[in-house]
């Protein structure tokens, strides 16, 4: 069985994937990893090869070598057996080339050649302000080709975070666009790819009692939750210039919002889809932090405890400037002005170093109107709330009252619960096995659009520029391993609701 939502088969013929960046973190942690699961899987094209490129000296075999050990380190199920490793390592190759430099380019094309696979994806896991260079590059080259071309295709993978605000992201997409049909580029976001977010969609649309109750008659309101217990680790350079709205919310964050509230799609195919997602970024109310009430709140980790250890604050990482006004925690009440939303706020909250790693999208029920039990007042009733648990723990539990074994009607609440470890005796195939192999397919329902990322990034500028432009004042900190700053319970209760404490 295939893992995407979509059936289309077309086009999966021999491959070669070039991974610009071949040295770094992202390759090594995730795409070998994940590209030798589909190999053990079968699921590879039978004619498939890597070929590496990064500015290192280095060989074939000392490359093949590097991502073996990664693999080992980095894969959730290990190398588990060496003949099925030695056979995939016989794909791998690299190519030593300089990013800017004509010259090796015309190298990759030589290798590519000599590698004789009809269909190419060129995956860029480098640093931001190379992708517009290396787009450049391979077009000059001669290396791009636009659609499909004599039976070949060839596609181009690019990793957030794409654009740093509206401008930027206009800018790269006229770049791209310079050298690629929208129908190559395939802007990547993990989360799309992860089994529990997928699952909103089945679980929306392939069960018939949620779609009466999915709307405002019903619902109170959504709590979206990416909690993450680690800190910034050894990313401080990319994150001090990237911040918790660019490196959570302008994909992660929105890309969960847009599957819990769109409408049903007219099928599921990558068009349909992904015009339903953009609807919900249009119907948003902008943002706009001038408005009386707050509609967001920030802050930045200082030192406490996570995981049982004292960790340092934010300021104090290796790298980090010590007066650093980078926020590493952020919430934001977004309102979706249609007729299935209007008045149901959605809170997404996301930070570093809090109390536990949990992401999750909460649906709060309203309340029953009438006091009917007269020992449990209909203020202390608890709402149902459905819980869609992304991760850790992945599942699903719904709450709901219950009466109390005894004389008196003492009502308490209970959950039902589902979770995948015990249903399905394996945890979730990692996300970007899925989304490689739906690129290889053809397959972007997965991956973002042009118009998806200039809405969302035009949604949180005007928040961003607000919050640069007062950054010096009122920056609020929180204790590694809290739930967040002060601010952002005041926040949530200034509203009469709190936020959950998964
Ligand atoms: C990445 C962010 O996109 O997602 C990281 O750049 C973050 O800062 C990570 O830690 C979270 O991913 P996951 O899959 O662990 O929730």
């Amino acid at each position: 069985m295939t893992l995407s939502l979509t059936e289309t088969s077309e086009n999966f013929g021999p491959c070669a994937m070039v991974i610009f960046g071949a040295t770094g973190d992202l390759t090594k942690r995730k795409l070998i990893p994940a590209l030798y699961s589909l190999s053990m899987d079968h699921r590879l094209p039978d004619k498939f090869s890597v070929l590496g490129y990064a500015r290192s000296e280095m060989n074939d075999e000392e490359f093949r070598r590097k991502m073996r050990d990664a693999t080992s380190e980095f894969s959730g199920a290990g190398l588990k057996n060496e003949t099925a490793w030695e056979k995939f390592a016989q794909q791998l190759y690299f190519l030593p080339g300089n990013y800017q430099e004509p010259k090796d380019y015309l190298r990759l094309k030589e290798a590519l050649a000599k590698l004789d696979r009809r269909n190419r994806i060129f995956y860029l896991a480098i640093p931001p302000d190379l992708y517009a260079p290396v787009i450049r590059q391979i077009a000059a080259a001669g290396l791009a080709g636009r659609g499909t071309e004599n039976g070949r295709w060839t596609r181009i993978i690019i990793e957030k975070p794409f654009g740093s605000d509206l401008a930027t992201a206009k800018a790269l997409n006229r770049e791209v666009h310079e050298v690629f049909d929208e129908e190559q580029v395939y802007r990547i976001d993990h989360y799309l790819g992860k089994e529990t977010v997928q699952n909103i969609l089945v679980f929306r649309f392939a069960n018939s009692v949620f779609e009466p109750i999915w709307n405002r008659r019903y619902i109170d309101h959504v709590q979206i939750t990416a909690a993450e217990s680690m800190g910034v680790e050894n990313r401080n350079g990319y994150y001090e210039k990237a911040d918790m709205i660019r490196d959570m919310f302008q994909n992660h964050l929105l890309q969960l919002l847009c599957l819990t509230a769109m409408e049903p799609p007219v099928s599921f195919t990558a068009d349909a889809v992904r015009d339903e997602k953009a609807k919900v970024l249009r119907a948003i109310r902008p943002i706009s932090p001038a408005e009386g009430s707050p509609v967001a709140v920030r802050g930045q980790y200082a030192s406490g405890t996570a995981g049982g250890k004292e960790v340092v604050g934010y300021r104090e990482e290796t790298g980090v400037d010590p007066k650093s006004m980078t926020e590493t925690y952020a919430a934001v009440k977004l309102s979706i002005e249609n007729w299935r939303w209007q008045g149901v706020p959605f809170y997404l909250r996301s930070g570093k170093r809090l109390a536990k790693r949990v992401t999750e999208v909460a649906i709060h029920f309203k309340k029953p109107p009438l006091l009917l039990f007269k020992a449990c007042p209909v203020e202390q009733l608890s709402p149902n709330v459905l819980v869609l648990r992304i991760q850790p723990d992945e599942g699903i539990s719904l709450t709901f009252e219950v009466k109390e074994p005894g004389p008196e009607v003492c009502v308490n609440s209970l959950s039902l619960d589902f979770s995948y470890q015990t249903a399905f005796g394996t945890a979730p195939p990692e996300a970007y096995e899925t989304l490689l192999l739906d690129c290889m397919r053809g397959d972007s329902t997965l991956f973002t659009r042009q118009d998806w990322v200039e809405l969302a990034w035009s949604l949180l500028t005007p928040l961003l520029e607000s919050w640069q432009a007062t950054r010096a004042e009122n920056f609020p900190t929180y204790n590694a391993g809290s739930w967040g700053p002060e601010e952002a319970d005041a926040f949530i209760e200034r509203d009469g609701r709190r936020w959950r404490r998964p």
